[in-house]
């Protein structure tokens, strides 16, 4: 069967793309195949991860490149240069409008470090979503892959996974906490299984 070809969207120092990569070599991701990075900055040091793994890696910038239309026409393009079949984002923190995510559907998938629909939806975001449990006081958080539509962090959960908050916890070390134990295991997971729906519809 014909693999998936997968996009990894990232901003930052991408871990979790790194447990994609990892995960295609172990043997867990295997009905799809990572062949472009796209990253929304060009500090971004997942791209040196992608660089280290031999995937390409495209920078586009919604400021360098000036309006959301232009940002998205230029992902598009090497979406389709590409042949992309899925989007994962792993910690891409640019926001894609409704005319974008609408030429998706069920097509683009995001990793979310709470369990939804605790912490998530606008201005939840990294660091910032540890920060908000945290001051809440919940005894467990965790993570969440779910499809991406229109309402940010609103489309349907296909995985998620508990972890304990602990006596003493900062926000990073949560943040670390949630990535190991839930992130890093049910991205990956969550790739494989939508990549092997995309691949067994192709065969129909
Ligand atoms: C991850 O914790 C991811 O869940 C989060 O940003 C971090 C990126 O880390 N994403 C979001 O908050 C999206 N709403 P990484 O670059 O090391 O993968």
């Amino acid at each position: 069967m014909d693999k998936t070809k997968i996009a990894v969207f990232v901003s930052g120092g991408g871990t979790n793309l790194q447990a994609l990569i990892d995960a295609e070599t172990s043997g867990i991701l295997t009905s799809g195949e990572i062949v472009l990075v796209v990253a929304s900055n060009p500090e971004a040091y997942a791209l040196e991860r992608a660089k280290k793994a031999g995937i390409p890696g495209v920078v586009c910038s919604r400021k360098a490149l000036g309006s959301q239309e232009a940002f998205e026409a230029a992902i598009s393009e090497q979406l389709t240069a590409y042949g992309i079949e899925l989007i994962v984002l792993a910690g891409f923190m640019s926001i894609l409008s409704e005319d974008f995510t609408k030429q998706w559907p069920e097509r683009i998938i995001n990793v979310h470090p709470s369990l939804i629909p605790s912490f998530c939806g606008k201005g939840f975001y990294g660091l910032r979503v540890h920060e908000a449990a945290l001051a809440y006081g919940v005894k467990v958080t965790g993570a969440t892959v779910h499809f991406v539509n229109e309402i940010p962090d609103g489309g349907r959960i296909i995985a998620q996974k508990a972890v304990e908050v602990q006596e003493g916890d900062t926000p990073e070390i949560l943040q670390r906490r949630v990535m190991e134990q839930a992130e890093w295991i049910i991205l990956p997971r969550a790739a494989e299984q939508i990549s092997a729906e995309i691949a067994k519809e192709k065969c129909k």
